[in-house]
Order: C-alpha cells, then sequence, then structure tokens
C-alpha cells in the first residue's frame, strides 16, 4: 500500500506562515517518492493553503469537523464544507479533542461516518494515556475506540478510513513510542481489522521527527506518520517524508 504522511498543524501560524509552509511543501515531487503528504491546517486557512498546493499532489486535510450535515450549530464547520475547499482527509477524534473538548467515542463515531458520506477518508486517531499504559489497559483502551466506530459503520467503512495510533503520553513530549511499541499495537489493530484490514493505512504519531522516523517506518505495521510539532518545519517535514518513501 501507499504510505501516508499527515502534518497536523494544530492551532499554529497565521496565514502568512501558512502560505510560505505549503508553497514550500509544494515543491516535492511526490510523483517519484510514491507517497501521499497531506497536510491538516487550522481550517480559516483551508483556502489559502488550497490555491498554494493546488498544482502539486499534496493533499488537505482538516483537524476535525461536525458529526451534522447542516443546521443551528454555532461554531461548528460540516463535511461538505470542508470537501468545498478541498479537503480530501480530516482527522476524528484526535485525543486533544477527546480530552480538552470532551468528544466520547460514539461522537467520533458519527463524525467518522459523516466524513465518509461527504466523500472525505476520515483518519481516526486512538491512543492510551500513560496511566493506562502503567495499568495494562493499552489494548482494551484502543479496542473501545475503534469499537464504537466499527460498530457503527462495520467492518469495510472502517477500513475504508486511516486509522492513526497516537499514545497520549508522546504527544508533544518528545518521548516517542520504540519501533516495538507502536509495532506490539499497530499489529493488534491489524489483526482486529482482519482480511478487509490488510490494505488499511496505520500511522504512528507522537514526538515524531526525523531523528527517530525511520526506525518506526521500518515496522512492517507502521504504514506512515502522523506528525504535530515537526510538521510545522518545512525542511524537517520533508526529512521525515524522505524518510518514508
Ligand atoms: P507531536 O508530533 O507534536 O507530538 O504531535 C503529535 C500529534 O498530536 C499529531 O496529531
Amino acid at each position: 500500500m501507499k504510505p501516508l504522511l499527515a502534518g497536523n498543524w494544530k492551532m499554529h501560524g497565521l496565514s502568512g506562515s501558512a502560505k510560505v509552509l505549503a508553497r514550500r511543501l509544494a515543491e516535492l515531487d511526490l510523483t517519484s517518492m510514491d507517497i501521499d503528504v497531506v497536510v491538516f491546517p487550522p481550517n480559516v486557512h483551508a483556502r489559502i493553503v488550497f490555491d498554494e498546493i493546488a498544482k502539486s499532489d499534496l493533499g488537505l486535510g482538516a483537524q476535525n469537523m461536525s458529526e451534522h450535515a447542516s443546521g443551528a450549530f454555532t461554531g461548528e464547520i460540516s463535511g461538505e464544507m470542508l470537501r468545498e475547499v478541498g479537503c480530501d482527509y480530516v482527522l476524528v477524534g484526535h485525543s486533544e479533542r477527546r480530552s480538552l473538548f470532551s468528544e466520547s467515542s460514539d461522537l467520533v463515531a458519527e463524525k467518522f461516518r459523516s466524513a465518509q458520506s461527504s466523500r472525505m477518508t476520515p483518519i481516526l486517531c486512538v491512543g492510551e494515556s500513560l496511566e493506562q499504559r502503567q495499568q495494562g489497559m493499552t489494548s482494551k483502551v484502543i479496542d473501545e475506540q475503534i469499537d464504537a466506530v466499527l460498530n457503527l459503520v462495520g467492518p469495510s467503512d472502517l477500513c475504508r478510513g486511516v486509522i492513526a495510533y497516537e499514545p497520549l503520553w508522546a504527544i508533544g513530549t518528545g518521548k516517542v513510542a520504540s519501533p516495538m511499541q507502536a509495532q506490539k499495537v499497530h499489529a493488534e489493530i491489524r489483526a482486529k481489522l482482519g482480511g478487509e484490514g490488510s490494505g488499511t493505512r496505520l500511522l504512528y504519531g507522537g514526538s515524531l521527527t526525523s531523528k527517530n522516523a525511520a526506525g518506526l517506518f521500518a515496522e512492517p505495521d507502521i504504514d506512515g506518520g502522523l506528525v504535530g510539532g515537526a510538521s510545522l518545519d518545512g525542511e524537517e517535514f520533508i526529512k521525515i517524508a524522505r524518510l518514508l518513501a
């Protein structure tokens, strides 16, 4: 399968820096690299980024979306609105959404379904906290997060999405999971998906940089990365992309 590198810009930068970063990334020759690279700017910069990358093979995504198609939902953005500005991907259930904005696994599942109804590829983010890992609950937590989506959309639609394993203790901490730790979880996710999941892309995220990416990308069930902080530095993000190619 074609590897995927996703850059989650979170709530960083203004339009000027978004434009500069997008322009630099648009120079990447992705055809020769044979990987997909997608950036996830803040929604308000989506159009600016889209205009910069329109002629490149770079993809555009959103960091979040409403589970509703339209209506009186002040402050929310629908899948169709994101499609219209050029988004092909959307993150659902990022741990910051789950923990800071109280998104439940059932709500995340609704968002996953809504993204697919809007013809976008959802990237379902899952992961355990340090406390949950120390209590031996990693598999249980990830099972529960995936089951909510599986129960709502069924195995085929789940497998058409992307799953990103992002352990909470590795996000923004500089403490990356070891290739062995990440591979163990990815293999469990792959096994859970069954036959249809052999082509589902499973990404690792959490303090991913050009210094640690090679070891992680070498693992058989790690098909790419979801990068936060390091995706804001164009040269660094390109280095990570080259390690995946
Ligand atoms: P960092 O790469 O900054 O740890 O963030 C990971 C992440 O949350 C990507 O979605």
